[in-house]
This record gives C-alpha cells, sequence and structure tokens, in this order.
C-alpha cells in the first residue's frame, strides 16, 4: 500500500550520505513517495547554516537548528547567538534541534560540558516560544531532571526509555518519536511504547541516513521509508496504517506549528 501525506519529524540530509542524488531525491522521490514534510536537524553551527539553506531550497523541508551532544565540544562563544538569529528571522526555521544527552560514545564531551549546553538550549528554545528535538542516548536520568526543570515544548526523538518514562514525559507535555527500531526483532521497550502513547502524542521520523526499518536495516534510510514504520505501529495499535500517518502529522504541525 502506497502511504500519503507522511510527516518526517526527524531526518539529517545535509548528511555526505546524501551528496550523491541529494538534489533528485528533495525535489522529486520524496514528494512522489509521498513525502509531504520533514524537518531536517542539524548537529552544530555548519549544519545549521546548510540545513537552513536546503530549507530555502526544497518545498518540503523544514530545519531544527542546534548544537547535537556528540558535538559539544566544537561548541565555540557565540555559536548559540548565531542559531539564534537564524531562528528568530526564518520562518523555515521551526526548532532547537536537536539537542540533548549521549552518555554512549566515551569519546563525547564530558557529562557535565553537555549538559550545561543543554540547558542553554533549552533555555533558548523557550525563550523563542521554540520546541525542541531532544536527543537522549543512555541518559535518561539527567535528560529528565533537565525536561522537569526547563518544562520545554518538544519531543523525545528515536524514543528509547520505559513505558513509565513516556507516561511522564506525556504528562510534562512532550511528544514521543519513534522510527525504524519498531520493525526491529529485538525491540521489546519501542514496542510496548507504541502501543501506549496517546494518539495526540506521537510522531514519525527516520533520523535519515541512518535507523533504517526492517527490511533495510543497516542500508541508507530516507522519509519514504517511514512507510515501514507507520504499518508496523499501525499493527501495534490495530489501526489502519494512513490513518496513524494523518494523525501523527497533524501532531507534527501542531507542535511546530505548521
Ligand atoms: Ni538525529
Amino acid at each position: 500500500m502506497e502511504l500519503q501525506r507522511i510527516f518526517d519529524t526527524h531526518a539529517h540530509y545535509d548528511d555526505p550520505a546524501f551528496d550523491e542524488d541529494r538534489d533528485v531525491l528533495l525535489s522529486e522521490q520524496l514528494p512522489q513517495g509521498g513525502v509531504t514534510r520533514v524537518v531536517n536537524c542539524a548537529v552544530d553551527l555548519v549544519s545549521s547554516a546548510r540545513n537552513l539553506e536546503l530549507a530555502h531550497q526544497y518545498d518540503i523541508l523544514y530545519c531544527a537548528l542546534g548544537y547535537h551532544p556528540e558535538q559539544a565540544a566544537d561548541e565555540r562563544k557565540g555559536d548559540l547567538d548565531v542559531i539564534a538569529g537564524f531562528l528568530q528571522s526564518e520562518d523555515k526555521a521551526v526548532a532547537v534541534g536537536e539537542i540533548g544527552l549521549d552518555y554512549y560514545w566515551e569519546e563525547n564531551a564530558p557529562r557535565e560540558t553537555q549538559m550545561d549546553l543543554f540547558a542553554r538550549q533549552l533555555a533558548l528554545a523557550n525563550d523563542l516560544g521554540l520546541p525542541v528535538i531532544i536527543h537522549d542516548r543512555e541518559a535518561h536520568g539527567d535528560t529528565m531532571d533537565l525536561l522537569r526543570k526547563y518544562r520545554p515544548q518538544g519531543v523525545l526523538h528515536c524514543f528509547s526509555g520505559s513505558v513509565e518514562m513516556m507516561k511522564e514525559a506525556v504528562q510534562l507535555g512532550l511528544y514521543i518519536g519513534l522510527g525504524g527500531v519498531v520493525t526491529f526483532k529485538n525491540a521489546r521497550k519501542a514496542v510496548e511504547v507504541a502501543a501506549e502513547v496517546p494518539p495526540d502524542r506521537l510522531l514519525l521520523e527516520t533520523d535519515a541516513p541512518y535507523m533504517a526499518p526492517v527490511p533495510f536495516r543497516g542500508k541508507r534510510n530516507d522519509s519514504r521509508y517511514i512507510s515501514y514504520v507507520a504499518e508496523r505501529i499501525a499493527e501495534i495499535r490495530g489501526m489502519d496504517p494512513q490513518e496513524l500517518v494523518d494523525r501523527t502529522a497533524e501532531n507534527g504541525c501542531r507542535l511546530f506549528s505548521l
């Protein structure tokens, strides 16, 4: 079945994995494949500028601008001011992201550095009245502490927590982003969460070029493959896949004010 009106709330089309066919993908293949909106997420200052440029160039693209925790060590004084300027003056910049904490990779900046950067970007988003796109890998405790403190609007992308954590996040007003992981054979927690997220708080995402769903696991991901995610979640929730795509797209439009 061909799904329509797909809203991919998290991708990285500035990634070199798309260098060879980015233009044909964003101008033709994705729109023809039923994709109508994508939030393209930056990871640092250079990719913020680049993703803004891509959002101007392609109708389906919006962008989130900010510093990813894996890039925390690269932040220079004044970078967030430049990003804030972009966010204030550009209509297609719809969120601060992707921001958060990543305690998985040992080579990442120290936890205090990551938490300080995350906190400053949460404060920035609140100042600008924008939602945040949150990356939380192996850092649930500190992530939730900061979310309780700053109470931003936003989404926990590629949600990897328990049903209990999901419920607290929803209570804080946050959305839950689910992608390719729900199609993996060993996906237990993500499947439980997919079954229980309130229908008005679920978002679909790819994290392209990463996290391709089964049957493309390990290959380059793109927003069209959200169909596989939607079909799996629809199966888990006992609903029609197109209805799920439409409902979650509505949620995305509400969160990002589109
Ligand atoms: Ni990402």
